[in-house]
């Protein structure tokens, strides 16, 4: 098969593109392009030209697998160029996604037709990079430079009635009938002849640049591509004439494409989807069906795990042990749902529709007739036994029970059952509703279809799901133990909190090490004796300071949340730090990163090495959907790679931690 095939229907010459998955403009599909208008303009008899794919979607964009790779085949732009300045009219029939290369593609052709479920955008931005197409030129030129810089600013695509409403279709074709409603439209436009959008006015107003920055200021810190973006808008709206637009979008492009933080991004576009994958499993594995879920825990956890469900049309029961508690938590998920409906995510018969699916109960054995039963209780090794066993007399044969644990061992919690093969684990990350993680955690018995299912099942309710295998804390929080302990140990050679965090959050983490202590609560697993003062954090507990839970923990707190540092908390640690003979001396930044983020990106190698995450990609993605990792730095290990192996391993060396060998063998 021809990855672009002409064909004729009397006047009209077809050019059908054919390159699955989604059709990318591989060179192949551009020497299709350029041959077949070649085709097309040197016949006379023709008179337009329909440009239409084949499959689930127009042309979803470049090929981003090409990138970075020698270029073979037809330039982009000859092809673009050629399309516009064709002399017989061009017409795109759109369907599924016309994103990035594919909208620029789109462009270039005269005219446009969709059909309504299509949708049209430029996502490149979420690619760390800019439509280096002319998109960043065309667009304003034809939906003007508000939508297009929010277009281009934010990658989401619109609507196919939103692209009419804008002009950037001309018409909607009936849903099943876009072949024969384009042919139609393109005999009509011969009348109508070529409209090159070059040659159109861009109209708009500039401001919303500006707009945009100061509302997107926090969202993207860090980032270059926004606002690479908004230089081009500028440029186009500054500029009549389209080639000069065209050169300033061609060197904002080049420097993004040869920068790392698209790299990075790239790596994260293909590591998100490898991670789906599960090695030695068969592709055509018979799924298990899920079509009620039960959750065992209504507090923070469960109630979370539970609202990904029923927000998918998936019935859910949700059991505590008391009435009260029981309540509270189902208060909260209406609570959530309520709010979400204020801001317009959800209508009000939506968030009832989802609340009638949720079944509240006092009782286990109410999870008789569940699919997938996900145990969010206590983090303890005998509650999660009892519960377990529990279900293990209650479940219908088939059900997987899925226990939330952030850190256990699911194989001994496997082993309180009858039914080890059915128990696997579904870490979800805290909030449950809102963080995209979820570790799938492969327990030694577990079987492939449970697996599997589970993957599936994480998909579905919109969760990354990544597999990890059983050791203490999987792969995000073994990891994370690796920051935190450096990092409570800097405190005691006389860093403060403020200066580590204030590393974390300048590499572009959400928080630093305190400030997700404080959030999670100092209390969590604290013994709760406060004349046995062993840490740092026995000694806030010991003082009161719990986080942000009560005001005041490695921070203080005012009402609304907002961190100071606190002289309270510095003399305490300053007080358990003379106790322990270190001498004071000042910590650089520099050695901050080297002392709390190589050790994750050495831990990682170790996980690897013991074969408890697949790949090292699926640890970047834990790292990105799981804790903030910043994704324009592409994850630990490989933001390691660009660090380099034999600068972590020297560091490493130097700070007296044991270093992997594969890291070793790298450097
Ligand atoms: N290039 C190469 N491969 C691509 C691709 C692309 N543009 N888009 C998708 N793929 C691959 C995926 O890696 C995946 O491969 P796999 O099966 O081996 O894992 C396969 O196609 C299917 O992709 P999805 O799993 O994502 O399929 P969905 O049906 O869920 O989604 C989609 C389809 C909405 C098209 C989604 O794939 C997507 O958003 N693709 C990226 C679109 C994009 O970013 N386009 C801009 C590219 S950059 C560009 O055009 C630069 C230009 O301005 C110069």
């Amino acid at each position: 098969m021809q990855s672009v095939t002409p064909s004729r229907d009397g006047e009209i010459l077809i050019l059908t593109v054919n390159n699955p998955p989604v059709n990318a403009l591989s060179w192949h599909v551009r020497d299709g392009l350029g041959d077949g208008l070649d085709v097309a303009l040197a016949d006379d008899g023709v008179k337009g030209v329909l440009l239409i794919c084949d499959g689930q979607t127009f042309i979803a964009g470049a090929d981003i697998s090409e990138f970075g790779k020698p270029a073979q085949g037809r330039n982009f732009l000859d092809v673009l160029d050629a399309f516009e300045k064709a002399s017989k009219p061009v017409v795109a029939a759109i369907h599924g996604t016309a994103l990035g290369g594919g909208l620029e593609t789109a462009l270039v052709c005269h005219y446009r037709i969709a059909v309504p479920s299509a949708k049209l955008g430029v996502p490149e931005v979420k690619l760390g990079l800019l439509p280096g197409g002319g998109g960043t030129q065309r667009l304003p030129r034809v939906v003007g430079i508000e939508q297009a810089a929010i277009m281009v600013a934010h990658g989401e695509p619109i609507s196919a009635a939103k692209a009419l409403d804008f002009g950037l279709i001309d018409a909607l074709a009936g849903e099943t009938t876009l072949a024969a409603d384009a042919l139609a439209f393109a005999k009509e436009c011969v009348a109508k002849g070529p409209r090159p959008t070059r040659d159109r006015p861009v109209t708009g107003e500039i401001a919303i640049v500006e707009k945009l920055k100061a509302e997107n200021a926090r969202k993207w810190k860090g980032f270059e591509a926004p606002y690479a973006n908004l230089r081009c808008i500028e440029a186009a709206a500054a500029n009549a004439n389209i080639d000069d637009g065209l050169k300033v979008e061609r060197e904002e492009f080049v420097k993004l494409m040869s920068g790392s933080q698209s790299a990075a991004q790239r790596h994260m576009f293909f590591a998100e989807r490898q991670a789906a994958k599960i090695d030695g499993l068969a592709k055509d594995i018979a799924l298990r069906d899920i079509k009620r879920v039960g959750v065992i825990g209504a507090g923070t956890m469960g109630g979370g795990i539970s609202m990904n469900f029923l927000s998918k049309g998936i019935p859910v029961t949700i059991v505590e042990m008391a009435q009260e508690n029981l309540d509270r938590g189902v208060g909260v998920i209406r609570k959530n749902y309520e709010n979400s409906a204020a801001k317009g995510r959800f209508t009000t018969e939506q968030v009832e529709g989802m609340m009638g699916i949720l079944t509240p109960s006092l009782s286990l054995d109410d999870l008789a007739d569940c699919d997938l039963v996900i145990e969010a209780v206590y983090e303890s090794m005998d509650v999660k036994k009892d519960v377990f066993g529990k279900l293990d007399g209650i479940c219908k044969a088939g059900a997987i029970l899925a226990s939330n644990t952030s850190y256990l061992d699911v194989d001994e919690i496997a082993a309180s059952t009858s039914r080890p093969q059915d128990v696997v684990g579904m870490h979800f990350f805290s909030p449950a509703n809102v963080m995209k993680l979820l570790e799938v955690v492969r327990g030694e018995k577990t079987a492939d279809d449970v697996l599997a299912t589970t993957m599936a099942i994480g998909k579905k309710i919109g969760k990354v799901a990544v597999v990890a295998g059983v050791c203490h804390g999987f792969i995000g929080n073994r990891m994370l133990s690796q920051r935190q302990i450096p990092a409570n140990q800097l405190l005691m050679e006389g860093a403060t909190p403020a200066q580590i965090d204030k590393v974390h959050t300048e590499f572009g983490m959400p928080m630093g090490p305190f400030q997700m202590s404080d959030l999670a609560g100092l209390d969590i697993g604290w013994h709760r004796d406060p004349t046995r003062i062993e840490t740092v954090r026995d000694a806030l507990c010991a003082a009161g300071r719990f986080g942000q839970k009560n005001g005041k923990g490695f921070y203080d707190y005012d009402e609304k949340r907002v961190a100071t540092p606190s002289a309270e908390a510095l003399a305490i640690i300053e007080e358990f730090r003379s106790k322990s003979n270190l001498a004071k001396r000042d910590i650089t930044d520099q050695e901050i990163i080297e002392r709390t983020l190589y050790p994750m990106v050495n831990e990682g190698y170790l996980i690897l090495e013991e074969g408890k995450a697949q790949r090292a990609s699926d640890i970047d993605v834990v790292w990105i959907y799981g804790y903030g990792w910043p994704i324009y730095r592409g994850g630990p290990m490989f933001w390691g790679d660009l660090e380099g192996a034999k600068k972590i391993v020297e560091a490493l060396d130097r700070h007296g931690v044991k270093v992997a060998d594969s890291l070793r063998a790298k450097a």
